[in-house]
């Protein structure tokens, strides 16, 4: 079985020198990423920047920009089982990257932002996916509410929800798992490794029955094809 996981912010340039990102660590993500190699899986890590050493296992794709990182998920995504996206990914880009530094201006400067091209949101629209959607939801309210509206707007099998203010920049988390069938889970807080751990038998327990569901059904569809081509006997 092969993991793809996003990690870490992204980085949308201003100017030569500057950009827009938050606090990601990506902490969460690289944990998943040697828990589902230690599980015996493949991994792939698309990470943006990070302090973080990368699994030495894992194929590893370094990205900056919300675009690259969309660019390099989509390259590998069709080739995988399940799909985590982990990374705290800019909703928000400036409109124009300045090619020089932009100059101090005793007035103050406007910088005209654009949404970002949302990653989780294109893959839950590729119809005959065969891999798992993993989304996470990081909130600071109505956690619960937030979390189920993003599953179901983003069309993922799973969405993993977690209080922001807790999760960034540490080493602990909480999580709140809610699965498309309506099922939810609650882990409460533990070290991020111990987390990954549970949420990689998770995903790939989940990815199986899929495909168990998915070759039931299409064994019922064959059959009952047989059945309607065959001419009754009497
Ligand atoms: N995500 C993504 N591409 C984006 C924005 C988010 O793939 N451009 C993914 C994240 O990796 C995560 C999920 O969408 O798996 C939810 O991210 P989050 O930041 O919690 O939510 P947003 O959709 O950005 O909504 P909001 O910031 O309004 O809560």
């Amino acid at each position: 079985m092969t993991f793809l996981i996003t990690a870490g912010p992204t980085r949308e340039p201003i100017d030569p020198v500057r950009y827009i990102s938050n606090r990601s660590s990506g902490k969460m993500g690289y944990a998943i990423a040697e828990a589902a190699l230690d599980a015996g899986y493949d991994v792939i890590l698309i990470s943006g920047p990070v302090n973080l050493a990368p699994p030495r296992d894992a194929k590893f794709i370094s990205v900056s920009t919300s675009d690259e990182m969309f660019e390099a998920v989509h390259r590998h995504a069709g080739a995988s089982d399940v799909c985590v996206l982990c990374a705290a990914v800019a909703d928000y880009k400036p409109a124009q990257v300045s090619p020089v530094k932009i100059k101090k201006n005793a007035d103050g400067i406007s910088i005209e932002l654009v949404p970002t091209r949302d990653i989780l949101q294109s893959l839950g629209r590729q119809r005959a996916r065969e891999f798992l959607l993993v989304g996470f939801a990081a909130e600071t309210d109505h956690l619960e509410a937030n979390a189920a509206k993003k599953l179901r707007e983003k069309n993922c099998d799973i969405i993993v929800a977690n209080d922001a203010r807790i999760a960034m920049e540490t080493d602990e988390n909480e999580l709140l798992i809610l699965f498309r069938d309506g099922e939810r889970k609650k882990i409460s807080r533990a070290p991020k490794t111990f987390l990954a751990r549970e949420l990689v038998k998770i995903f790939a327990n989940s990815q199986q029955k899929r495909l168990t569901k998915k070759e039931k059904s299409s064994k019922e569809k064959n059959s009952e094809e047989k059945e309607a081509l065959s001419p009754t006997l009497y």
